[in-house]
Parts: structure tokens; sequence; C-alpha cells
């Protein structure tokens, strides 16, 4: 038996230093990542196609050899100390390898066997009805749909109550409704403790169910924060005032506010930096009602995730 965790509340549950991977064709695939995992978070981690984000992910599990710096899941070194690492953590593939023939609940109790733990129906049961699975539990996972098929390695992958779920882009090639199905499995986890990790290549994924983001490119994090802040530090709004009477152009009187006209004239687009002191608003509506521009309508728009992300990844 292993001595209880003796982990301080703040402490992350994964801690990595100066980890780099050079695979054995000299591809360096990771270089130099520092990076800590809090406990109790959805962290998802957004790259580009082959950013290095599932090596990262099988560093962590043990799959791939780091080249250099180390790694510490719950306190143990995850070389030193593999199966204590290991344990902690349930993984679920980008590429879905499950046995065709055997059912989920087969596949899930053994599993769970494989980690050394003792047999426990009752949680199989809970997991396997968690994730609407329990009607197809007898069923041969090769009748299975897509989707279904996932839930069954995310099943797989909880039977042997990890403290950590590694999910390698859960939701590619899943339709809207299953990915919103997919979503609430994934916050119920978190509220039940479970610290997840998730690759995505949807931002919409990201900007819907992570606390933090971290961006990774070319091997190399670019960027680690709270999601929160990260839509507030570095969103920019834009005003949109929907015009009585189209323009033909910008009145001069109004230059100095760097207005943008839609193509078809009815609209005028004020960007703005919420983060200044002044957003210039005030200034600007007086402005307007003295050149007589009248509008009938007007709304904000923040930028999104997905357009911050872009723009890093170009900036490397
Ligand atoms: N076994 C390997 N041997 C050599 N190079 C590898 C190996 N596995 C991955 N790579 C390379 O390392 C880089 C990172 O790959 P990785 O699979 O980690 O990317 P990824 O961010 O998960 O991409 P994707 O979004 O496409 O899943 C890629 O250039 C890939 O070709
Ligand atoms: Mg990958």
């Amino acid at each position: 038996m292993l001595p209880p965790l003796q982990i301080a509340p703040m402490s992350p549950i994964i801690s990595i230093k100066n980890l780099s991977k050079t695979y054995a064709t000299g591809f360096t695939a990771l270089k130099n990542i520092n990076l800590d995992i809090r406990a109790g978070e959805i962290f998802a981690l957004l790259g580009p196609n082959g950013a290095g984000k599932t090596t990262l992910i099988g560093t962590i599990c043990g799959l791939v050899g780091a080249s250099e710096g180390t790694v510490t899941v719950g306190g143990h070194d995850i070389t030193r100390d593999y199966r204590a690492a290991r344990s902690m953590i349930g993984l679920v593939p980008q590429e879905l390898h499950t046995d065709a023939w055997e059912s989920p609940w087969s596949t899930a109790s053994f599993s769970r066997g494989l980690f050394g733990k003792p047999k426990n129906l009752a949680h199989i049961e809970k997991v396997l009805k968690d994730l609407s699975l329990w009607d197809k539990r007898k069923s041969q996972i090769i009748t299975l749909s897509g989707g279904m098929k996932r839930r069954v390695m995310i099943a797989k992958a909880l039977a042997h109550e990890p403290q950590i779920l590694f999910l390698d882009e859960p939701t590619a090639g899943v339709d809207v409704e299953l990915r919103k199905a997919m979503w609430d499995v994934v916050r119920e986890l978190r509220a039940s403790g479970v610290t997840i990790i998730l690759t995505t290549h949807y931002i919409e994924e990201a900007e819907e169910m992570a606390d933090r983001v971290g961006v990774i490119n070319k091997g190399e994090i670019v960027l680690v924060e709270e999601k929160a802040k990260l839509m507030q530090k570095l969103g920019r709004k834009q005003l949109k005032l929907h015009l009585q009477d189209k323009l033909t152009a910008i009145p001069a009187s109004l230059a100095a506010h760097h207005l943008d006209l839609s193509a078809d004239g009815g609209e005028l687009i004020y960007t703005y930096d919420t983060k200044g002191e002044r957003t210039g608003i005030t200034a600007l509506l007086n402005d307007l009602s003295s050149a007589g521009v009248r509008f009938n309508d007007l709304n904000t728009t923040q930028s999104s995730l997905e357009e911050i992300f872009v723009s890093l990844v170009h900036q490397q």
C-alpha cells in the first residue's frame, strides 16, 4: 500500500519542468516545456496540427520517454515512480482503438484490473450509466456508433477511478448534439473532483469548457492564461451602430474616431479596447449627434478566442 498523498491545497497536481522531447528521427517535438496543472481544473490545450499536444500528453502518461526535464503527477516522478503516477491518470487517446469484440462492460472491468484495482461492480455500473452506455453494456463494441465508441473509451479510462483525465481531441468528428452531451459529461466529472486536461481544435470547446487555456505551437507553450482573463485581456470590442439613413462616406468631423463603414453604408463600426481607461464611446456619441448621424439600434461584439488564437499562432 502506498502512503496517503500529502499534497498542499495549492500545489499543482501535475508539474512539468524543462521538458523536451526529441524523437529518434531527430525531430524536436517539445521544447523546454514548463507547466503546472491545478487540481480540479479543466485545462484546454490548443494548438495546430503537429504542435506537440499528443506528444506532451504521451510524455505525462509515460508512453513517450522525455529527452530532458521532469514530470511529477501527484508528487510522483513519472519515470522513477511510474506505477503510482500512472494509476492517478485516465487517458482517452486521440486514436480510438477499442476491442471490437468485447462489450463496454468487459472492456471497462478489464482495464480496472490492469491497474491492480480490486473489482468494483458498482463503480463500473456508475461509469457506464453516467456515460449513457448502460443499455449497451453487453453489446459488442463493433456494433456501436462512433460516438458511443468514444464514450466507451472514456468509460475505460475512468474504470480505475483516476483523479486526472486526459482527453485528446474528445469531440473530433462528433456531431454538435453529441459534443454538447460530452461537454456535460466532462463538467460532471470535474464536479466530482476529477482534473481534466483536454486538447481540441474547436476553439468553441475551449471557450465553453476551460478554466485555463494553454496554447502550444511548434513544441513551445506560447501562452497559459485563465480563460476569462485571456478573453478580457486580449479582447477588443466592436460597437456597431445601425444607421437610420445610409451613408456614402464617413463625415470628416468623425475622422478622429477611426470608424469603419459597412459595405452597404448602413452600419458604422467603432473598435475600442476594453482595457483602455476610456473607451471613447461618450465622445463618439456626442460627435455623431453633432454631425446629425442618427442610428436606430446598436450592439457590441467581443473578439473571440478563435481570433486570439489565430493571431498568436501567426505571430510566432
Ligand atoms: N513517433 C514519432 N516519431 C517522430 N516524430 C513524431 C512521432 N510522433 C510525433 N512526431 C512528430 O512530432 C510533432 C508533434 O506531433 P503530435 O502528435 O504531438 O502533434 P499534435 O499537436 O498532437 O497534432 P494533432 O493536432 O494533429 O493531433 C509532429 O511534427 C509529429 O510529426
Ligand atoms: Mg494529437
